[in-house]
């Protein structure tokens, strides 16, 4: 009995670091987000400020499984917007999250094919992106289920 309790501890514990490399560590991603927040709240539907931030960028609550670009009353850039005419029905899912905080101006000109075009976002995410991802699915309700 006891050895059979160890072992299936032993199992989940030798199971979570695989998974954690894959999908990113909500949990790190959550202390990653303090980058974000001199530019972007996560405020959710109700009003209510899950992490206070800034506005110089859109708010990101829900943002795993959104349109691109969705937030109504933002001030959108010409870049992603042309990302998002080039391709209409793109949701943010975490893989393309991870390409967009690294370099959001190259993410821009790739998704446009327009090389001419700028993010407004100037920040830039060099490392932990995948944890950054996997915390904003915890605060996206609608996100599908991978
Ligand atoms: C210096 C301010 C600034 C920082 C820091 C910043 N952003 Fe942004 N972010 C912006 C702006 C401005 C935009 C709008 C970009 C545009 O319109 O081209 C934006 C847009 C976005 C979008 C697109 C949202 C949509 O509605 O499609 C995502 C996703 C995003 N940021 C995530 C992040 C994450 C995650 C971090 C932290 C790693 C971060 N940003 C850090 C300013 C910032």
């Amino acid at each position: 009995m006891r050895s059979a309790i160890v072992g299936a501890l032993l199992g989940a514990t030798l199971a979570i670091p695989a998974v954690a490399q894959d999908v990113g560590d909500a949990a790190a991603g959550e202390g990653e987000f303090r980058k974000c927040r001199a530019c972007h709240m996560i405020q959710d539907a109700s009003g209510t400020d899950i992490v206070k931030g800034g506005a110089t960028g859109p708010n990101l609550w829900n943002i795993v499984g959104s349109p691109i670009a969705h937030t109504e009353g933002f001030n959108y850039g010409d870049g992603l917007l042309a990302a998002k005419a080039a391709n209409p029905d793109m949701v943010w899912t975490e893989e393309e999250l991870v390409a967009y905080v690294t370099d959001p101006t190259a993410w821009v000109k790739e998704k446009s094919g327009d090389d001419s075009v700028r993010s407004k976002m100037t920040f830039k995410l060099n490392r932990n992106q995948a944890d950054l991802a996997a915390y904003l699915t915890t605060v996206s309700p609608d996100a599908p289920a991978e």
